[in-house]
């Protein structure tokens, strides 16, 4: 039985989302019926971001997408797909580096939840190499990270390392 709607969750971190990201969100965009951007809760993880913060900052770069909704989940992301009635997810590949993580990530899910399928994205090349990580990292040393970065969120982050500077 196939539903009735075609549902891709991107799951992630987002700490924060990026132009990568969104490249992504875009590709989904012609081949799914909507695309739900699901925003990892752990608050054992430190993050630049409360979830609050990224859900209203991907919110606000997805506004003018009507296919496309952001929310957050806790626990298992199999429990959540089923929770939410979809059964795509979708993850980014950037590098043959991210690869023995996202495979590990798939066959566990599919051994947890055997109706999940993942599939997997490639970016756009310019965006290649990105990661929140670096962006964050470059963007607080003072680093040019526009184009790189949605433009609402390139405010925060330079609003956010501007904030900490201050103490
Ligand atoms: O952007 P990230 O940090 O690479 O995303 C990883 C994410 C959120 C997709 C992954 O850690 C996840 O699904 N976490 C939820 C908990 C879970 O289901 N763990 C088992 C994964 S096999």
């Amino acid at each position: 039985m196939t539903d009735a709607r075609r549902i891709a969750v991107y799951a992630g971190s987002f700490d924060p989302l990026h132009s990568g990201h969104l490249d992504i969100v875009d590709r989904c965009r012609p081949i799914f019926d909507e695309v739900l951007v699901a925003v990892l809760h752990n608050p054992e993880k430190k993050a630049l971001f409360t979830t609050e913060e990224r859900i209203e900052m991907i919110g606000e770069t997805l506004a003018d997408r009507p296919d496309c909704q952001v929310t957050s989940f806790s626990g298992l992301l199999v429990d959540f797909m089923d929770q939410v009635g979809a059964r795509t997810v979708v993850r980014g590949l950037r590098a043959v580096s991210d690869f023995e993580y996202e495979f590990q990530m798939t066959l566990m899910n599919r051994r947890l939840n055997p109706r999940v399928e993942t599939v997997f994205m490639m970016p756009r090349e310019d965006y290649s190499y990105l990661s929140s990580r670096l962006v964050k990292e470059v963007c607080k040393l003072g680093g040019d990270v526009s184009g790189l970065l949605p433009a609402n969120v390139l405010e925060r982050l330079k609003e956010r390392f501007a904030t900490d500077e201050k103490g």
